[in-house]
């Protein structure tokens, strides 16, 4: 003889583990960057993180990431305005808000990471560079 309840729980696990959404575990790799809520569309942000400098921005199409440190000396690039506007500081060249050289002597676009999203957090993976038109 079996209980309502237990039927009844037994049922919801079933559904949660056929839906996935059971024993959900953020396992996903890279470096926490803040709430998803923390960015919404037009957010520039440069964090300092112990594997080097990063900009992790949103547009309308959703979240990216992307280098802080200059293609051409490898200078700190710094967020110049609420645009993603970026510029280097030590040859002054500058950057725009999807990491492309506006003004050299930096010929090379600022490299982009991938960016996941986990439990409300958004994430940054610096070891897996992606394409610059990549949004998460
Ligand atoms: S190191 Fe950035 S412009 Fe030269």
């Amino acid at each position: 003889m079996s209980c309502s309840g237990c039927t009844r729980r037994a049922a919801i696990a079933v559904l949660l583990l056929s839906t996935g959404r059971a024993f959900a575990k953020c396992t996903e790799k890279g470096i926490d960057v803040g709430a998803l809520k923390s960015y919404p569309v037009g957010t520039f942000r440069l964090i300092e993180a112990d594997v080097g400098r990063l900009i992790v921005a949103r547009d309308d199409k959703g979240l990216y990431a992307y280098s802080a440190v200059c293609t051409h000396m490898g200078g700190a690039v710094y967020l110049a305005d609420d645009h993603g506007t970026s510029v280097c500081p030590s040859h002054q060249s500058s950057f725009g808000p999807n990491g492309e050289v506006l003004r050299g002597p930096a010929t090379r676009a600022l490299p982009h990471f991938a960016v996941r999203t986990c439990e409300g957090r958004v994430l940054v993976d610096p070891t897996t560079v992606v394409a610059a038109e990549v949004r998460t």
